[in-house]
C-alpha cells in the first residue's frame, strides 16, 4: 500500500480553525516530531501564508506561488509542473518547515481547473492533464524533496479548486463547530465527496486509452476535529454537546459507512478549546498557539506587558492542552 503523506482538512464551512490547525500540525510535526513537511496554500485568501510568513521582515513575499506553479499546465505548455523550478521558501523560525505559498491571484485557476472537471472525461488531452495537475504535483514535490508530510489548506468553497484538490489526498480530517449550521453543512459535506468520487471513477476510466494514468482519487477519512472553541467562550457547555454528539453521529451514518474512507469514527480525534486572545497574537508573531511564551503575552495585553501569574499559568496550561490535541491529529497521521 502507498505510504500516505498527503493530507487536508476540509470543511466547505468557513471559520472552523482549518488554518489555524494546519499550521500548528505543521509545527508540530516538524519541530516535535522531527518530520520534514511542506505546507500548500490552496486558498486564494492565502490566510496560512500570511501566518507562515509573520515574523519575516519583508514587503514581498519570496517562493513561487501556487498559481505561478500551475500556469505552465493551464497554459498547456507543460505537461506537468517541472517541480525542479520551484523556489519552496523555509519558515523564518522553524526549521524542516516549507511552503508552496498561496496567491490573491489563485481563484483565477478556477475556471481552468472546472473547465478540467467538465472536460477531462472527453478525448481532449489537455484537460486530462489539468485534471492530474495536483496530484502530479505533490507526487513529484516529494520526490524531489523527500517531504514526509504535505499539508493543504482549502478554502471555504466547494469549487473545482477544492473538488480536484481534495481528491488527490492521500487523506483528510473534518474540523467542526457544535452547532446546527455545521451539522447542516457536514450533511452536505458528505454528499458532496460521495458525488466526487463517483464522478472521478467515471472521469480516469477514459484515460488508459490515451496512455495516461490518473489517480486513485479516494481520499482516507481520517476523523472529525471538534472545534468547540466557542463552547468555552464562557457559556454553558451543555447545547454543544448535543451538537457535537449529533455530527458525530452524522459524520458515522454519512461518511464512515458510505464513503470508502477505512476508518471508524468512535469520537473525535481531537477536541480543541478556545484559546481566547492568544490566537491573534500567533498571527502576530507567526508562531504556533502551543509555543507561545511569556514574552508573546505582551502582545496581548492592553499596557504592553507580559503576562504574570494566573493568567500566565493558566495560558501556559491552554497552550500545553493545545498541543496535547495538535498531538492527536499528529498521530493519526503518523500512525497510517
Ligand atoms: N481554538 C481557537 N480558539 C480561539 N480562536 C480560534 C481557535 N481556532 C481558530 N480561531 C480563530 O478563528 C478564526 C478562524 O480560524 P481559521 O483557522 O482562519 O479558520 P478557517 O481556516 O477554517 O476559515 C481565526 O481568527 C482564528 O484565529
Ligand atoms: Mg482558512
Amino acid at each position: 500500500m502507498k505510504e500516505r503523506k498527503v493530507f487536508t482538512l476540509y470543511n466547505h464551512k468557513g471559520g472552523v480553525s482549518k488554518t489555524t490547525t494546519n499550521f500548528n500540525l505543521a509545527v508540530f510535526l516538524s519541530q516535535r516530531l522531527n518530520k520534514k513537511v511542506l505546507l500548500v496554500d490552496a486558498d486564494p485568501q492565502s490566510n496560512l501564508t500570511e501566518t507562515f510568513f509573520a515574523s519575516a521582515d519583508t514587503d514581498t513575499l519570496p517562493g513561487t506561488s501556487i498559481y505561478e506553479t500551475l500556469r505552465p499546465r493551464f497554459e498547456g505548455n507543460a505537461s506537468r509542473i517541472d517541480v525542479k523550478n520551484l523556489v519552496l521558501p523555509d519558515h523564518p523560525v522553524y526549521k524542516n518547515l516549507y511552503i508552496l505559498r498561496g496567491d490573491w491571484n489563485f481563484s483565477l485557476a478556477e475556471r481552468f481547473l472546472s473547465n478540467a472537471l467538465s472536460l477531462a472525461i472527453t478525448e481532449s488531452v489537455h484537460e486530462k492533464q489539468t485534471y492530474n495537475v495536483f496530484y502530479n504535483l505533490f507526487n513529484d514535490l516529494i520526490k524531489e524533496h523527500n517531504f514526509d508530510y504535505i499539508l493543504l489548506d482549502l478554502g471555504p468553497s466547494s469549487g473545482a479548486i477544492t473538488n480536484l484538490a481534495l481528491l488527490s489526498c492521500d487523506g483528510y480530517f473534518i474540523p467542526v463547530t457544535p452547532d446546527r449550521f455545521c451539522a447542516q453543512a457536514v450533511t452536505a459535506l458528505a454528499n458532496l465527496i460521495k458525488t466526487w468520487i463517483e464522478r472521478h471513477r467515471k472521469v480516469i476510466a477514459t484515460f488508459e486509452p490515451f496512455g495516461l494514468s490518473s489517480f486513485p482519487g479516494e481520499p482516507v477519512f481520517y476523523g472529525g476535529i471538534s472545534q468547540n472553541f466557542k463552547a468555552y467562550a464562557g457559556r454553558t457547555r451543555k447545547p454543544y454537546q448535543y451538537w457535537e454528539a449529533e455530527i458525530l453521529k452524522i459524520i458515522r451514518e454519512k461518511i464512515v459507512s458510505e464513503l470508502p474512507s477505512q476508518k471508524t469514527a468512535s469520537e473525535y480525534v481531537a477536541s480543541i478549546r478556545d484559546f481566547g486572545g492568544l490566537a491573534p497574537v500567533s498571527q502576530l508573531v507567526g508562531k504556533a498557539i502551543f509555543d507561545l511564551n511569556k514574552s508573546d503575552t505582551q502582545f496581548a495585553s492592553e499596557k504592553g506587558a507580559a503576562w504574570q501569574g494566573v493568567a500566565l499559568e493558566s495560558w501556559m496550561d491552554r497552550a500545553e492542552e493545545y498541543g496535547n490535541e495538535i498531538e492527536k491529529i499528529a498521530g493519526a497521521i503518523i500512525n497510517g
